[in-house]
């Protein structure tokens, strides 16, 4: 098959390299298309690497149509349509991928479209419900709203009627994650975030922040939390090593959460991705929840790709193309 490889100074190239094999309990899908994450751009400058045993192959979720079934697995059948979080391994033509990574296309979603879903939606559900606690009583920060997994994490928050609070980089963006439904879309680039955020709540602050910032933001973050607050960090952007004001934190009563998706053992990926089918795949059906697709580029062109997002030309997800 067609994978992009990284060669010396961080180049993509297109190369032939042998298919893989599913093992037992995984599944071979041969893929439509491929969602680009920020993660990946950190796996080729050598910032992310993949977690032992997983395929040196960038790309973290696919979707396309199951091409063979390895030992031991029923739940799916040959020629389905699925859409599959990876640990690695989707630039390419082919993944094998663990069965309880794979989720259902719904009637009436785009095969193409639908890799922009799992590792957003997927980083989204698991940090700000499962970790986050988040409820329809809760207001909600989200930060990046015009990221990937930002853009999902809005419109998740949304539908589970939480009032959302996001910043982007610049009003058009601030303006689509309006659009996307966000409450109030703050431009994080010519507004105070924190002024912003307390009078939008009257100084009381909001209940859950769903972080990429990391040490930057700390700060900041600590501020906007209401009492019984739970700051939930999922990227470091601005940072990895910062300053906590505890004293702070324990007066509010409030929590840090942090967390990676791709190094949890592969159970908790299928608890996670098995709550995501039940909890929030159903909300495709009705466009609560739908892919938020900025550029499709061919795969051979995955260095553009990785390009427009490094540039902030992205709003959503950008997809490749085999
Ligand atoms: N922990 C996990 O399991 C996990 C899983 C997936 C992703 N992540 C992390 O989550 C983050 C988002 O990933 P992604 O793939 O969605 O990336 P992405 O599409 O590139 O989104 C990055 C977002 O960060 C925003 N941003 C940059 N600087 C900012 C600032 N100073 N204040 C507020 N927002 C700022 C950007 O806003 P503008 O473009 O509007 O400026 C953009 O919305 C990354 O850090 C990634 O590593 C973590």
């Amino acid at each position: 098959m067609r994978a992009i490889t990284v060669i010396a100074d961080q180049e993509l190239e297109l190369a032939d390299v042998p298919d893989p094999t599913p093992g037992p309990g995984e599944v071979l899908v041969r893929v439509a298309a491929t969602g680009v994450n920020r993660a990946d751009v950190l796996q080729r400058a050598g910032h992310y690497p993949p977690p032992p045993g997983t395929s040196d192959v960038m790309g973290l979720e696919v979707s396309g149509t199951i091409a063979a079934l390895g030992e031991g697995v029923t739940a799916w059948r040959e020629g389905e349509q699925v859409a599959a979080l990876l640990a690695g391994g989707g630039y390419a033509e082919l993944v094998a991928v663990p069965a309880g990574q794979l989720l259902p296309v719904p009637a009436g979603l785009d095969l193409v479209d639908a890799a922009a879903l799992p590792e957003a939606v997927c980083t989204a559900w698991a940090n700000l419900v499962q970790s986050g606690g988040l409820t329809n009583a809760d207001t909600v920060l989200v930060h990046g709203g015009s990221g990937g997994v930002g853009s999902a994490a809005i419109q998740l928050a949304a539908a589970l009627g939480a009032r959302v609070l996001t910043t982007a980089g610049g009003p058009e963006r601030a303006a689509r994650c309006r659009e996307l439904g966000a409450d109030l879309a703050i431009d994080y680039r010519a507004q105070d975030v924190v002024e912003e955020v307390e009078r939008a709540t009257d100084g009381r602050g909001v209940d859950v922040i769903l972080d990429v910032l990391g040490a930057g933001g700390l700060p900041g973050n600590v501020r906007m939390l209401a009492t019984n607050g739970r700051l939930v960090v999922i990227g470091t952007q601005k940072g990895r090593k910062g300053e906590l004001d505890l004293g702070l934190l324990m007066t509010k009563r409030a929590s840090i959460h942090a967390a990676t998706l791709r190094a949890r053992p592969l159970e908790e990926k299928a608890a996670v991705v098995a709550d995501v089918r039940e909890r929030a795949w159903p909300l495709l059906d009705d466009g609560r929840l739908r892919p938020v697709i900025s550029h499709r580029v061919p795969l051979a062109e995955a260095a553009r790709a990785h390009e427009l997002l490094e540039n902030g030309q992205v709003f959503g997800k950008v997809l490749l193309l085999p």
